[in-house]
């Protein structure tokens, strides 16, 4: 008798064991040098990750929050100025922003990409008082619509920040690599990230020779000589351990996005073929089949989507108890992001009520994240679209909402 494959969330210990060798021979490398923050290591990797990114600067610091924290001082963001950002996302873009002093403008997503929209960042702007920033984040690994962002930055004289923490690699519709466009971009190594770290470990890019000196000084509590400090910043210092796994760990960096979007087409098909359309068709419509499940849209090439996230969208009422069904199924699932930002306790004193972003409070009801890691087996995969078309055929004409 067969049984169904477990199926975590992301599990890296696959990925550790094909590439033991390389990273227990780095690690050995800097324990042997006895140099743990900053140093040789870490200049490496932010040559190699500039490369990568196709930019002229790479700061390597502590975190993908603290990358951001560091962008915005960098350009001066003092207390009480606002920056439009998505309330759809991680809680860092908006966290960093407050931690600050700086202010956080709420704007909604595009329902079709879940990236915040470029239409609906203007008309914010607009009421704007204080604007120093606008900062897209580019979702689950699918760049914002940098060509609207960038233009209408440029139109407000506006300085644009990418959280480009889940989107190492990934390209715009016009095929420009995610990063390039901003002022300044942020990543993420977290260990779940496409490039993750064995640790917390972050980076900020830019073309710009001073905002890279500004951000190489912010991260050592704003000194450049030691001991003699031009600014408050922080200690935001990137350590050598991680920057040498890290290195390892671009060098299969292709191969492993190669996984991922392998992987999402076999979803994109199994999804397809039980009746599923793309993100673009509302659930409210309810099409043909009446198949009450979205799988994500793809902006087509040059762009380029790298799937640090998976992203499947169901009538809320449905959402958690097919989450519950694939639990039992020993599926690992995730909810990006329950609570979005505008209705956290600790964001209550920017007064943004319920009901003011509806594509973004309907999404945190209505998505679920899906294993989609490189290292998934035929057999696990195959295991978690079936559970999911199963379940979502069984509830699909009871739940839509037409
Ligand atoms: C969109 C986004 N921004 C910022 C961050 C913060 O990165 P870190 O966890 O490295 O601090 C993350 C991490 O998950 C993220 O997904």
């Amino acid at each position: 008798m067969s049984t169904n494959p477990v199926v975590p969330l992301l599990d890296l210990k696959p990925q550790y064991q094909s590439i033991k060798q390389e990273i227990d021979e780095a690690v050995a490398r800097v324990i042997a040098s006895q140099i743990f923050i900053l140093g040789p290591e870490v200049e490496a990797f932010e040559k190699e990750i500039a490369e990568y990114c196709s930019v002229k600067h790479a700061i390597g610091c502590t975190s993908g929050s603290d990358a951001i924290v560091l962008a915005l001082m960098a350009i001066g963001g003092k207390p009480g100025e606002e920056v439009l950002c998505p309330s759809y996302t991680f809680f860092a873009t908006g966290g960093a922003v407050a931690r600050i002093g700086m202010k956080p403008v709420w704007v909604d997503i595009d329902p079709v990409t879940y990236n915040m929209c470029p239409a609906l960042t203007a008309e914010a702007a607009k009421s704007c008082k204080k604007l120093k920033a606008i900062m897209p984040v580019h979702l689950y690994g699918q760049s914002a619509d940098m060509d609207a962002f960038y233009t209408l930055g440029t139109r407000l004289g506006t300085a644009i920040i990418e959280d480009a923490a889940q989107a190492i690699g990934s390209r715009d519709a016009q095929g420009a690599p995610v990063g390039t466009r901003g002022a300044i971009a942020t990543w993420s190594f977290f260990p779940s990230k496409n490039l993750g770290g064995f640790g917390d470990a972050g980076m900020c890019t830019t073309d710009c020779p001073h905002l890279a000196d500004s951000m190489k000084m912010l991260r050592v509590h704003g000194s450049r000589v030691k001991y003699i400090h031009k600014y408050v910043g922080m200690n935001g210092r990137l350590d050598a351990l991680q920057a040498a796994i890290l290195r390892v760990k671009l060098r299969h960096l292709e191969t492993w996005h190669a996984g991922r979007q392998r992987n999402a087409a076999f979803y994109d098909g199994a999804f397809a073929a039980a009746g599923a359309s793309d993100s673009r068709t509302p659930l409210s419509v309810q099409g043909k089949s009446g198949f009450a499940m979205r799988f994500p849209y793809k902006i087509p090439a040059p762009a380029r989507h790298i799937y640090n996230q998976y992203i499947i969208r169901v009538p809320q009422g449905m959402r958690d108890d097919l989450r519950a069904h694939l639990t039992e199924q020993k599926i690992g699932t995730e909810i990006y992001y329950p609570v979005p930002l505008h209705l956290q306790e600790c964001f209550e004193y920017l007064g943004t009520k319920p009901g003011t972003l509806p594509h973004t409070e309907a999404a945190s009801l209505e998505t679920i994240a899906l294993p989609i890691f490189p290292d998934l087996t035929q057999d696990q995969l195959q295991h978690v679209a079936e559970q999911v078309v199963k379940y979502v055929t069984a509830n699909s004409k009871s739940s839509i909402s037409v």
